[in-house]
């Protein structure tokens, strides 16, 4: 039922993608393949597979029919599907002008054309230059204190005192929290209460089939992207005013807007303009939030299930760890050397090594974002074939995750093969945030929040699903069926 009622509107939009590709001369050298039935081509098959989490078993009989390289038709457009380390390198680190980022129509239109995964070349290496300066690590570990304090304030409203959670919206709500506080400034109060509802509006409409019409949820979308602009408009005008109130004394690096607003060309006019900040706060908030909580989501099911690394994570007792790891300290250790609520510190977040592991496991069998699509400006050659103008180039992060020759045993879940002395991945075959100059810029804000929350949820609860075998489907995010209902109990002190 769900896809009937995606299938009319897509063949909607998908048809006139077709009318401008209709006719266009095909080049010689394509890849082997087929573009299937016009304007759907094999959207569908790819929804359906992304759906059981089958992606890699799709990717890999085609493969198995075409060779490591082939084309298919996909969400209107003629696509080349590549695969391994080196499509990995060619689709992170070629030209950025002519293999530009591609993304969903409804993408631009509700987060906004001047959001960073639009933009190319020097307007895409200006805006990005602005958001790492407040992303990079310097910067963020003055905030460790800020994350733990709403991750704190989280378990003590949401998980003390109950006996079963719903885990993964639970986590999406701390994670948009986190980025108000930290990102933009914006504490707990009516003022965050009034964003979250339109937040989560624009983003079903993100992921919506682009048909505006009332109703939709791209219509509705639509209509919260209009409520947040304002929103975003006003808390910009407050920080300039802030700004120019304590001028010297100002601190830059205060939140994101502030760093945005601080950042001057040569000649002292502002780097970035209000919808370039405004577009970009919304792409924030957007990249944030389902990714991490995905992830924090994934290591809540693995805890419930694998008694032996919550074991180890807890008290730290693999026998491996005594000869590899004895700088690990074990999560317990780090609590009892804390007051009660007193915050992690950044020190603390270093000493978590297995627990990065843990969740670097977890990012390569189920990495959050797991295709990266590209379009291409010119014909390009790669592999011996020709890759015309206006195609889009696909490659998705499992197929070199769960690639035997790379990770040997793949479907084994092995933190062991992070540690400092395993032998290392070749270069672009371990990929969950991406590579080159698009690659994710807030891997470090995402590391303090998952170490700093499954430190406090390992310290503090003991769990158990609620239903062993709920799964999940890629919306292309994943969501777990039933959000994952936990059983909980606090741990005795
Ligand atoms: C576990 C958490 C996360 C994962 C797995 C993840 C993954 C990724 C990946 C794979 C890309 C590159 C996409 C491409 O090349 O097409 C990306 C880009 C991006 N991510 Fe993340 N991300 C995470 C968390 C975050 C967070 C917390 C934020 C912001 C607060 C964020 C902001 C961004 C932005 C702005 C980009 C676009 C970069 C550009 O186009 O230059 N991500 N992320």
């Amino acid at each position: 039922m769900e896809l009937e009622l995606f299938i009319t509107p897509l063949l909607l939009f998908l048809f006139s993608i077709f009318i401008l590709f209709r006719g266009k001369k095909k080049p010689d050298r394509l890849p082997p393949g087929y573009l299937g039935l016009p304007l759907i081509g094999q959207s569908l098959d790819l929804l359906k597979a992304l759906k059981a989490d089958k992606v890699e078993n799709w990717f890999q009989e085609k493969i198995t029919k075409h060779g490591p390289i082939w084309k298919v038709g996909l969400f209107g457009y003629p696509t080349v599907v590549l695969n391994g380390p080196t499509a990995n390198k060619f689709i992170y680190t070629f030209d950025g002008n002519i293999l530009t980022n591609t993304q969903p129509p409804s993408m631009s239109r509700i987060i906004g054309s001047k959001n960073l995964s639009e933009l190319t070349g020097n307007d895409h290496k200006r805006v990005r230059a602005a958001l790492t300066s407040f992303l990079k690590l310097e910067v963020l570990k003055q905030y460790v204190a800020k994350v733990d304090e709403e991750i704190q304030h989280h378990l003590q409203t949401h998980w003390h005192g109950k006996h079963e959670v719903q885990v993964q919206p639970l986590i999406k709500t701390l994670t948009f929290n986190v980025i108000c506080s930290l990102l933009f400034g914006i504490e707990r109060g009516p003022k965050r209460d009034k964003i979250l509802p339109h937040f989560k509006h624009m983003i079903e409409g993100v992921l919506a089939i682009p048909i505006n019409l009332p109703f939709t949820q791209f219509n509705r979308g639509i209509l919260a992207r209009r409520k947040l602009v304002p929103i975003i408009l006003d808390l910009i005008r407050e920080k300039r005013e802030a700004l120019e109130e304590q001028k010297q004394q100002a601190n830059h690096h205060k939140d994101l807007i502030t760093e945005l607003l601080c950042m001057r060309n040569e000649d002292g006019s502002t780097t970035t303009s209000d919808e370039e900040i405004t577009d970009n706060i919304i792409l924030v908030m957007a990249a944030g939030y389902d990714t991490t909580s995905a992830l924090l989501t994934f290591l809540v099911r693995l805890l419930a299930n694998n008694e032996s690394i919550y074991s180890t994570l807890v008290h730290g007792n693999a026998s491996y760890l005594r000869f590899y790891c004895y700088h690990c300290k074990k999560q317990e250790k780090i609590a009892k050397n804390k007051a009660h609520g007193e915050a992690l510190t950044w020190e603390d977040l270093t000493k978590m090594k297995y627990m990065w592991r843990v969740a670097s496991e977890m990012l390569r069998i189920n990495p959050p974002v797991n295709l990266n699509f590209r379009r291409t400006m010119q014909d390009i050659e790669y592999g011996g074939f020709i890759i015309p103008k206006g195609w889009q180039v696909l490659i998705s992060q499992s197929m070199t995750h769960m690639n035997n020759d790379i990770f040997q045993d793949p479907t084994m879940f092995d933190p062991k093969r992070f540690e400092k002395h395993a032998p290392q991945p070749p270069p672009f075959s371990f990929v969950p945030f991406g590579a080159g100059s698009r690659m994710c810029p807030a891997i470090e804000l995402a590391k303090m929040e998952i170490l700093a929350m499954m430190h406090h949820l390992v310290t503090r609860f003991t769990w158990e699903l609620v239903k062993k075998d709920e799964s999940f489907k890629r919306n292309p995010m994943p969501e777990f069926d039933q959000g994952l209902f936990v059983r909980i109990k606090p741990t005795k002190a």
